[in-house]
């Protein structure tokens, strides 16, 4: 069954607002984007299974722990490029794979156009980034995708959730763990969540 983490706090509610805001530079939207990601990469590792080991600290034996299995961070194209910076900032020794699904507009199902990953998923951590889970095609494909290449242990981080991305995606992969930063009203005629931010990689990357 899904664990639905919802973060809660001053400073994403802050970030939050200035990713909101339609008048926020380009500079400023990447800054809040990467400031939240590091809040979502920490707390990603909540869920990451560890190992012990005996350490010596200069006045006694200790326990030590290590993070049991290496993380793949796998950003869905475009604006998951965006969580690329700070999960990497956390998780130093991450692989990085790269899945390109774009919303087709008119029918809103995501189509594939690049695929490039680490081999062995099955022995991976898979954290899968994407700012916005609309209404969760993208996340679903892209899991789909990465589960028929062997991933076992998956989490999906987002920015902001959609309820219906969040219900198609939870029902889908009732195995997974989903993190968000916002869980928003609805989704428009379009798809687009309300309130939202608008286009995540145009607004990432200055394109709108
Ligand atoms: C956006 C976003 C997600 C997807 C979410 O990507 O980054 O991948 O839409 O929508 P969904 O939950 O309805 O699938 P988009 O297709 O706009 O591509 P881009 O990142 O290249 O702009
Ligand atoms: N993709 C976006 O970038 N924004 C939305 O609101 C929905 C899908």
């Amino acid at each position: 069954m899904n664990q639905i983490i919802l973060l809660e706090s001053a400073i994403i509610k802050q970030e939050l607002t200035k990713l909101r805001d339609k008048n926020s530079s380009t500079a400023t939207f990447r800054n809040s984007l990467t400031r939240i990601g590091y809040a979502l990469a920490v707390e990603c590792s909540k869920f990451l299974e560890t190992t012990e080991f005996e350490i010596e600290t200069p006045l006694e034996k200790t326990t030590g722990y290590k993070i049991a299995h290496e993380i793949v961070i796998f950003p869905i194209l475009r604006a998951g490029l965006g969580f690329v910076d700070p999960f990497l900032q956390i998780y130093s020794d991450a692989k990085v794979g790269h899945i390109g699904l774009k919303r087709n507009e008119s029918t809103l199902q995501p189509e594939e156009y690049y695929y490039n990953s680490p081999i062995n998923l099955k022995e991976h951590e898979v954290i899968v980034v994407d700012p916005m889970l609309a209404t969760g095609g993208s996340a679903v494909s892209a899991i789909n995708n990465l589960k028929e290449r062997g991933a076992k242990r998956i989490i999906f981080a987002s920015l902001i959730s959609a309820p219906e991305g969040l219900t198609f995606l939870s029902q889908s992969h009732p195995d997974i763990t989903i993190i968000t930063a916002a869980k928003d009203r609805q989704l428009n005629e379009k798809g687009y969540i309300l309130p939202g931010l608008g286009d995540a990689g145009d607004r990432t990357f200055g394109t709108a």
